[in-house]
């Protein structure tokens, strides 16, 4: 083969990969972005050749700068994963191998890149460990509400009967208080935990979305306003309706939009958005789904914590204000509903939970 020849074959192997295949210069600058990185990516090559391949990095600069470090120490990475930007800004885990590109005579010219998206995997991965604790958790709650249920019950009266026998000026009648109060908190949360690990089939019903965000937003009104948080909503109209359970539904984006107003403690901004996505290259899924983006200006999250908001009891909020149960339950809701829950969120400006719901078609209505 003469290396004209050659070099058309390399291109079309390059081509023919599902996988994302890109080269940048010494700059960062993108040289080369194969057929399945317009997939992966949703962009096309004329669009991002001679662009920074930082601003796809959901850490931008900084992750570039790290990559770099790396492949000057071992000249190469191999399956690792990272966080990538790629079209409507939808954030996708990657799992690249990187190289360190030289010319015939060994000057350094760039990096390859060869990446796949591991969004799915990665989703499949947790949604295993989820249900393993989730198995766990239902077990230990029944255990747990039958051994304390009953010699709670009996604490609770026992200090109730006690304070009908002591005058109301008696200082004991305070230590009683005390102990009725807390008996009480520890009966609400077994009751929780219950709730909890009974399982709730979704009932299915057709629903539109933006109206079901707009009741959302009625109920918590009162918190939202005493709170002053200023709320903005870009609901995009002619949304088709998704099949699901508007109570569990309703549910999940309560719990998302208080705990964004437990974020903005001295006021904020908490912003909804609706829309339809219909993804263009979508390598995963070619459904039409619709997006809700929750998003506040509130704490944000740190990195360290990230991982674990989906786990049954983490919380960072006081004994009264948190049981840590809210964002597994919704992390639940939405998998049982066939979607996805994601959070995007940055220390000391905000966090924003997309949630994406399908848009099922019915098969019998669209058989041709
Ligand atoms: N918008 C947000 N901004 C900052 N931190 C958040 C946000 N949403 C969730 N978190 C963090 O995730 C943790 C878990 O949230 P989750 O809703 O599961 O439990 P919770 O709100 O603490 O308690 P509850 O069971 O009452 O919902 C919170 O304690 C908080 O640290
Ligand atoms: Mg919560």
């Amino acid at each position: 083969m003469d290396s004209k020849k050659q070099e058309s074959f390399l291109e079309i192997l390059v081509n023919s990969s599902v996988d994302a295949f890109i080269a940048t210069d010494m700059h960062g600058l993108i040289t080369l972005f194969s057929k399945g990185a317009e997939k992966t990516f949703g962009s096309y090559a004329e669009e991002v050749i001679g662009t920074k391949i930082a601003k796809y990095y959901v850490n931008g600069k900084e992750e570039a700068k790290k990559i770099m470090k790396t492949l000057y120490e071992k000249g190469s990475m191999q399956n690792y994963e990272t966080e990538m930007i790629v079209e409507n800004n939808r954030i996708v885990t990657m799992n690249l191998s990187i190289s360190l590109l030289k010319d015939s005579k060994g000057a350094l010219i760039g990096t390859l890149g060869v990446g796949k998206d591991f969004t799915e995997f990665k989703r499949i991965e947790r949604q295993l460990q989820q249900s393993e604790k989730l198995v766990t958790v239902g077990e230990l709650a029944a255990g747990i509400a039958h051994e304390i249920g009953t010699p709670l019950n009996v604490i609770l009266g026992t200090a109730e009967y006690l304070m009908m026998e002591t005058d109301d000026s008696d200082p004991k009648n305070e230590d009683l208080k005390i102990i009725i109060s807390q008996a009480e908190h520890i009966t609400k949360l077994i009751q929780q935990l219950l709730n909890f690990s009974r399982y709730n089939k979704p009932e299915l019903k057709t629903i539109d979305i933006n109206s079901l965000i707009k009741d959302v937003l009625r109920l918590t009104d009162h918190q939202i306003t005493k709170e002053e948080i200023k709320i903005l909503t870009d609901l995009q109209p002619d949304i088709p309706p998704i099949i699901g359970d508007d109570n569990q539904l309703q549910q999940v984006f309560i719990n998302i939009i208080v705990n964004a107003i437990h974020a903005m403690p001295q006021g904020g901004t908490l912003t909804t958005s609706t829309r339809l996505n219909c993804p263009k290259h979508s390598a995963i899924n070619n459904n039409r789904n619709v997006e809700i983006h929750i998003s506040d200006t509130g704490c944000g999250i740190p990195h360290q914590n990230i991982q674990k908001i989906f786990d049954p009891f983490f919380t960072t909020k006081d004994v009264d204000k948190g049981t840590g149960l809210g964002l597994t339950v919704s992390h639940r809701i939405i998998e049982d509903h066939g979607g996805t829950i994601d959070v995007v969120s940055h220390v000391d400006e905000g966090t924003c939970f997309s949630v994406r719901l399908p848009i099922q078609i019915h098969e019998d209505t669209d058989v041709k």
